[in-house]
């Protein structure tokens, strides 16, 4: 057992294909995620089961893995009582996941924007552009950069789970460029194509951090460091607070013209 929890995940599956649907039965999502170096051991961590779901999903993956044999599953040790469980304590990663509930409010409307967005008009055009400003002044901006150039920066760049929230990142802004040259051409069909990318990659992304990534980080930061991103967070928001109303504004507006999203979709 130590053999494969010192091994890499992917390469695991690829043996095992079943490997893949035990952890999935335990919310763990390698099968889908795009890099997958991580090995078993660093999962364990960093998704930070229950010690039971921890030892059933680790049987569950012995008896794939070694079908014929009584294996011996690793007890780890315990964390201290306010570091378990999925909560997120610290105040800066609060911010980032009050920013995200806003961010969500924006994709819970754009199915219903989509509907209706017809390039060949002045009002169509304005309201893709208008989405194209939030994504890229708040959400990008606002948000996405607080992650990248403060907190991401407390931690190894090398980790699986930070190279696939960059990666996000990225493919999110390749959305972006592809919406705005729609805008350009008129091209109604690959606007709403490149949005419904963009929100079905940013909820997804969002739902990782604020379920995995945020709640590990939260475990790891230390109290100096969690006082030292909070005034770095609030230098980087302080020249940015026109950003922040114009984008409550645009909310609002997108709130009042679509509507409340279904529940449990807008925040
Ligand atoms: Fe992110
Ligand atoms: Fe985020």
């Amino acid at each position: 057992m130590d053999k494969i929890m010192r091994g890499r995940i992917k390469e695991l599956i690829a043996r095992h294909p079943k490997v893949g649907d035990a952890l999935a039965e335990f919310g763990v999502a390698c099968v889908t995620c795009a890099v997958g170096t991580c090995l078993l051991k660093d999962i364990l961590e960093i998704h930070h089961l229950s010690p039971e779901d921890e030892q059933r999903m680790l049987t569950r993956i012995a008896e794939i893995v070694y079908p014929n044999r009584q294996v011996v599953i690793p007890l780890r040790k315990s964390q201290p009582e306010q570091k378990t469980g999925k909560l997120i304590n610290s105040p800066p990663l609060l911010k980032l996941v009050a920013e995200h509930a806003m961010i969500k409010r924006v994709l819970a409307r754009i199915p219903d924007m989509l509907r209706k967005l017809d390039l060949d008009t002045v009002e169509g055009r304005q309201l893709a552009l208008a989405s194209v400003d939030f994504i890229r002044s708040f959400a990008d901006k606002y948000h996405h950069a607080k992650e990248e150039d403060i907190l991401f920066k407390c931690f190894d760049g090398n980790l699986d789970i930070i190279k696939v929230m960059l990666d996000d990142h990225e493919t999110g802004r390749a959305h972006v460029r592809a919406i705005r040259e729609a805008v350009e051409r008129r091209d109604t069909v690959a606007a709403v194509k490149h949005l419904k990318g963009y929100q079905k990659l940013l909820m997804e992304h969002i739902r990782k951090e604020d379920e995995v990534l945020y709640p590990w980080m939260d475990r790891q930061l230390s109290v100096t460091q969690i006082g030292r991103l909070f005034s770095e967070f609030a230098a980087a928001d302080a020249p940015l607070a026109e950003t922040r109303r114009r984008s409550e504004e645009f909310i609002s507006m997108l709130e009042q013209r679509f509507g409340d999203a279904e529940p449990g979709q807008s925040r």
